[in-house]
């Protein structure tokens, strides 16, 4: 008796471990899944000095993070801000902004790193479409 539950367990595990299998295989073959956007090599070494210099201590990425200073989702496509809008900022201890001591190539790295950030989207993202049905639709950087 207790060997046939037993039996059954067994299958039932067997079919459960073969289906989680199959959409696994799934899953990870299926081609439209999104492509991860990849980081060049200075991008990295701008998000290194992100994190280790604490930028999100006071300014937020989507709307996540410390609340001192501004957004910078988008600060490198923003109007008359960019490159060197940016740049002036790391060195120069404006307001509450500490003053950084980063080289030329440290800064770059810091706005290779934001001009990466910025391509991934928008925020606050006003190219939203509300569906009658309370689906949202978001409209993304590249697809404009
Ligand atoms: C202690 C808080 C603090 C830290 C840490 C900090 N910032 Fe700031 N940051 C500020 C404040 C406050 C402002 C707004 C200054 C102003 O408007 O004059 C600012 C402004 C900026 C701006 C201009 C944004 C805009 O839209 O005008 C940039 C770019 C920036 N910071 C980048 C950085 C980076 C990159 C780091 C990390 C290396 C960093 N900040 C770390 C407080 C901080």
């Amino acid at each position: 008796m207790s060997s046939g539950k037993t039996k059954n367990n067994v299958l039932i595990v067997s079919v459960l471990v073969t289906l989680f299998c199959i959409y696994n295989f799934i899953i990870y073959t299926s081609k439209d899944r999104a492509q991860p956007i990849m980081l060049s090599t200075e991008a990295i070494q701008g998000q290194q000095l992100w994190q280790k210099n604490n930028c999100w201590a006071c300014h937020q990425t989507y709307g996540l993070g410390g609340y001192l200073g501004p957004d910078l989702t988008n600060v490198f496509s923003a109007p008359n801000k960019g490159p060197a809008y940016i740049k002036a900022f790391l060195n120069s201890g404006v307001k509450s902004m500490p003053k950084f001591n980063f080289t030329e190539d440290e800064k770059e790295a810091l706005v290779i790193f934001l001009k990466y950030l910025d391509s991934t989207g928008y925020y606050p993202n006003y190219k939203a479409d509300f569906k009658p049905t309370g689906w949202v639709e978001l409209k993304y950087k590249n697809e404009d």
